[in-house]
């Protein structure tokens, strides 16, 4: 169990989070928030690369900070951006951060095999890091966080640059993942979260809003959200959604707390709820 307790953060007079509690379990937890909102700042408290200015982070109740070491032991890490020496290959980039963990060079180059098998990168371990596009670099990424077996995963937007068949497989990976482990990953992406992530953190004006499962949040605005031909302009008190494209044009969606008489209800969807909750802050 990883604990956020009474956590701030301050960039000078900045306050960037403020007085933040979250319990991360066993399972998937998906940090989804727009630009800005902390989600980086948040994750790199829970790797100890930064320290709160206030409260603190417990890993089954110790601080992680004076775990240290133990901590980092049982941690893996994808941060948003990585360096790497650009002229090694996959496998020699894998090997030199094995070593750092402390894996030996048989037992390494084993579990980069499979790690590169889970990732599909399998053909690609005599590749040059430099040669690699930014889809592959992430799949690297993803499988250097895995290379100690971690019981608690950060990954900070695992799913930038992946293809559609490649967030598929990434998403199967994680669910097998979270049935023994606490992930914890950033997204603004809200249809990699809807199918995989036992909890929901919203985080808004540097605070945390909500942490709750899917249907939870969804529960939310069940009745409340509408669609109507977008040749009708929105009514008072109706809140814009979102539009889209049907065969006969476009087609408004917005949430009303009244029923209006001349538009059909529609279930609410995570994305209904992330655009209704930071609304004015993505427009
Ligand atoms: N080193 C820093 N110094 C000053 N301000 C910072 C620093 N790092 C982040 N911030 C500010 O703190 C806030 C939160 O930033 P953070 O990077 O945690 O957001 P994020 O949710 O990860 O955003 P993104 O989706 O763009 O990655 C932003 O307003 C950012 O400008
Ligand atoms: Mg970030």
């Amino acid at each position: 169990m990883l604990t956020v307790k009474n956590v701030t953060k301050k960039y000078g007079s900045f306050t960037a989070l403020e007085d933040v509690n979250i319990e991360f379990g066993i399972g998937v937890h998906a940090l989804l928030a727009p630009n800005g909102a902390g989600k980086t700042t948040l994750m790199k408290m829970l790797t100890t690369l930064m320290k709160p200015n206030a409260g603190e982070i417990l890993y089954n109740d110790e601080n992680i900070f004076l775990l240290d070491d133990k901590y980092r032991d049982v941690l893996g890490y994808l941060p948003q951006s990585f360096g790497f020496y650009k002229g090694h290959t996959v496998r020699q980039f894998l090997l030199y951060l094995a070593a750092l963990k402390g894996l030996g060079k048989k037992q390494a180059n084993e579990k980069i095999d499979e790690l590169l098998a889970n990732v599909g990168l399998s053909d690609a371990a005599s590749l040059r890091m430099k040669k690699l596009s930014g889809g592959m670099l992430q799949r690297v990424g993803i499988a250097q966080a895995l290379l100690n077996d971690p019981q608690v995963l950060i990954l900070d937007e695992p799913t930038a640059g992946l293809d559609p068949k490649e967030r598929v497989r990434f998403r199967n990976m994680l669910s097998e993942l979270g049935k023994t482990k606490t992930v914890i990953l950033s997204t603004h992406i809200v249809s990699d979260v809807e199918s995989i992530a036992s909890r929901v953190i919203l985080i808004k004006n540097h605070k945390l809003l909500c942490n709750e499962t899917v249907q939870q949040l969804c529960s939310q605005l069940n009745g409340k959200v509408f669609e109507r031909t977008a040749a009708v302009a929105l009514h008072d008190g109706e809140v814009f959604l979102s539009e889209r494209q049907d065969a006969n044009g476009l087609v408004n969606r917005f949430v009303s707390h009244s029923v209006p008489a001349d538009a059909s209800p529609v279930n609410a969807g995570l994305e209904d709820v992330f655009l209704y909750v930071y609304g004015e802050e993505i427009q």
